[in-house]
């Protein structure tokens, strides 16, 4: 299971420091949360701050885009090092064009969708993709609540990859901490991002990782029950 701390709970006045904590604590993937103040409430960052933390890792870094007409913005994150982008179908009436114009550029093609958005939406496009990123909250905050309605999404778009044999990467994002990333697992997800999970006034970062870490390795048998 692959680790994806997403940077918006992170002290933003100590960004390279945390970045750096979460690559040398083991994490695999750096999430960038970015928020428009229109398709999403909340506005965190743009190109700027992502080309300062993907100076200060090198680790793969994926960005979030939760905006309105995000194509205009697709080379501006390619240039600022991200290597992977995943956009919400919901913003990308053309979606075909959209993965055409990420594929062009290049960087991996990642789709993503609101918890209720249904899954047909996104069904055509899996042969296309590099990454399916499963909302388990409604995107505009960290530190929100796992939705258990998820757990079944997740199974369902795991599902569909294997039957198509991709070999898309299964994300998943929100509410994802001790108690429900068990259940995330063995859902199929093979990434999950973690954003309050690592980032918070607790525990360190290191100490974060490593229980999210001995989590997975304690898995109980029926870990389904874990969800709330
Ligand atoms: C929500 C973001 C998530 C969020 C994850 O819109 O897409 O990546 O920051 O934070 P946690 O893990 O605290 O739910
Ligand atoms: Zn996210």
């Amino acid at each position: 299971m692959k680790l994806a701390p997403s940077i918006y709970t992170v002290d933003f006045a100590r960004l390279g420091e945390q970045i750096k904590e979460a690559e040398r604590a083991g994490v695999d993937v750096i999430h960038l949360d970015i928020m428009d103040g229109n398709f999403v409430p909340n506005i965190t960052f743009g190109p700027m701050v992502c080309a300062a933390v993907c100076r200060s890792t090198s680790l793969l870094c994926e960005a979030h885009l939760m905006i309105e007409g995000p194509e205009r913005y697709f080379r501006d994150y390619k240039d600022a090092g991200v290597s992977r982008i995943i956009v919400h179908v919901e913003t990308c009436p053309h979606l075909y064009s959209t993965i055409q114009q990420l594929r062009q550029l290049p960087v991996e093609v990642g789709i993503t969708l609101n918890p209720l958005t249904s899954l047909d939406t996104i069904k055509e496009a899996l042969p296309l993709v590099d990454l399916v990123l499963i909302m388990s909250v409604e995107p505009g905050y960290g530190g929100q609540k796992y939705i258990p309605a998820a757990t079944r999404r997740i199974a369902a778009v795991r599902r569909m990859l294997d039957e198509i044999g991709s070999k898309a990467e299964l994300e998943v994002d929100g509410g994802v901490n001790l108690n429900t990333i068990c259940t995330v697992r063995d859902a199929g997800a093979s990434i999950v991002v973690v954003g309050s999970a690592v980032y918070n006034d607790t525990y360190s970062v290191a100490d974060s990782v490593a229980m999210l870490r001995a989590s997975l390795q304690q898995c109980p048998a029926d870990s389904d029950e874990d969800t709330e």
